[in-house]
């Protein structure tokens, strides 16, 4: 019932001659995969080129971060109206990057997605423990507190429309992962918090994917899981036979 969904996130990779290769390599070898969503989101740089080279295509546009305010004076920032002016369809909000590195905050990332949503894209919020959180036993702790803040803002009829990204911190590029059992817990945990924000139906409709070293050889694990309905991909993403073998292995 819930339609599966593969996104990549390209990171800072690719300046825009690559990326529009790598984008029409993914659309090639995806073309006959029917099924789950697929989309991309490469560096603001190149989502212009990447969008007229994915244009009409089953490959969708996506974003990995934007601001909370529509406009304004906000020096290197990037809003919603642009990002849908590009073509983009969904959103990248509050990846541990962002978190860690540029100081995004709990409270940032709801008010990204209550506007991200406003303006028609398609928030893949993420949330996730660090190693030091899962030492200390907290863990879920620490996911309750994200998600909390993030769907805080968001009007309750559009909390289905939202897509929870599961990346434990200490998973993401290090070729460590968590479990499919582990990441089904967490898609539970997630699920039963969305439920008592916003009902049954809603956190039933919500989507959950898994993210963190994801791979062709351990996707089927995480999908295998029935609250897992897809992935956030970083690094194989910028292959597109990982890619295209990671989207068709959600098609099955
Ligand atoms: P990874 O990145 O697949 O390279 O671990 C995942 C992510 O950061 O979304």
């Amino acid at each position: 019932m819930r339609v599966s969904l593969i996104a990549g996130n390209w990171k800072m990779h690719l300046t825009r001659e690559a990326a529009v290769r790598l984008a029409r390599d993914v659309v090639a070898a995806v073309a006959d995969v029917a099924g789950p969503q697929v989309v991309l989101c490469p560096p603001a740089t190149a989502l212009e080129a990447v969008g007229r080279a994915i244009e009409g295509t089953r490959v969708l546009l996506g974003a990995q971060t934007m601001h909370w305010e529509p406009q304004g004076a906000y020096t290197g920032e990037i809003s919603a109206p642009m990002l849908v002016d590009l073509g983009c369809r969904a959103v990248i909000l509050g990846h541990s990057e962002r978190r860690l590195y540029f100081g995004e905050r709990d409270e940032d990332v709801g008010r990204k997605a209550r506007t991200a949503l406003a303006h028609g894209l398609t928030p893949i919020v993420c949330v996730g423990e660090g190693l030091q959180d899962r030492e200390r036993g907290d863990a879920d702790g620490v996911i309750v507190r994200q998600l909390a803040a993030a769907i805080h803002p968001i009007p309750l009829d559009r909390l289905q429309d939202v897509v929870i990204a599961y990346e434990p911190v200490w998973a993401i590029g290090t070729g460590l992962t968590a479990t499919g059992p582990e990441a089904d817990r967490v898609a539970a945990v997630i699920r039963a918090q969305l439920a008592a924000a916003g009902g049954v139906p809603a956190a039933e409709a919500v989507r959950v994917l898994y993210g963190g070293s994801v791979k062709p050889g351990n996707i089927g694990e995480f999908l295998d899981q029935p609250g897992i309905d897809g992935a956030l991909v970083g690094g194989a993403s910028l292959d597109a036979g990982a890619f295209a073998e990671i989207v068709r292995a959600a098609a099955r």
